[in-house]
């Protein structure tokens, strides 16, 4: 269920800017409420984080390509459809985006993985890398960026900076919360890149912090507070 356009895979010509997939399922909603408050657990929190992820893959990759293999049923044989599991590249922003990742995985088990490393400066919150590790081949994949906060929007824009220099066939950025602020910076940067959220929360703190928002994912995840 989602509540924007279709986005085209080839990078170059992009059909559409600006795409914002606002996924509204109820079980994502749920579990996104459950998450936000103050008194859920971290073993708790990452287990919603996880059912969030798979529920999230599901909308994401609705619009993968698909190819025909030919299979035998008890009954006969037939062309039937697949998703090139191996060509998905599933990029993680550390630290938060890996919590993110688990339950992708589940999904899409043969996913490959990337892993981009940023820290925000405190002073200036801009983001600065220290860690880029994707597979080869990056020409023929699709990938999706993780994180589940997009708040100022640095950090997205570095990681797609990067992964886009490899030339990969599609980029999509899946968070969980997205600030206004952090959308418009993203989109000003990179606007034929799609965003999947759970939810687009009212503005960030002077901290940077998405509000209501659900506080430090990477904390909340990791149990790091
Ligand atoms: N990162 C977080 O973990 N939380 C926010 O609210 C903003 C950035």
């Amino acid at each position: 269920m989602t509540c924007a356009t279709r986005f085209d895979a080839n990078l170059e010509k992009p059909h559409m800017s600006h795409a914002v997939h606002h996924l509204k399922h109820p079980l994502i909603q749920h579990k996104l409420t459950l998450m936000r408050r103050k008194d859920t657990s971290t073993n708790s929190f990452r287990r919603l984080l996880h059912e969030i992820g798979m529920l999230m893959a599901y909308e994401v990759l609705r619009e993968m390509p698909v190819q025909e293999i030919s299979i035998e049923t008890p009954l006969e044989t037939m062309l039937a459809p697949v998703i090139d599991g191996k060509k998905i590249v599933l990029l993680a922003i550390m630290r938060a985006g890996q919590g993110f990742l688990d339950g992708m995985l589940d999904v899409v088990p043969s996913a490959r993985v990337g892993h981009v490393g940023l820290f925000r400066d405190p002073a200036t919150l801009n983001a600065v890398e220290y860690y880029f590790k994707v597979p080869q081949g990056m020409e023929e994949r699709d990938v999706i960026v993780l994180d589940p906060m997009l708040a100022t929007g640095n950090s997205a824009v570095a990681a797609v900076d990067r992964v886009r220099a490899t030339g990969p066939r599609s980029i999509r950025f899946v968070c969980l919360l997205a600030a206004p602020e952090g959308l418009a910076n993203f989109h000003q940067r990179h606007p034929d890149i799609p965003v999947y959220t759970a939810a687009i929360d009212r503005e960030l703190n002077e901290h940077g912090y998405i509000v209501p928002g659900l506080g430090d994912a990477g904390d909340r995840i990791f149990g790091t507070k």
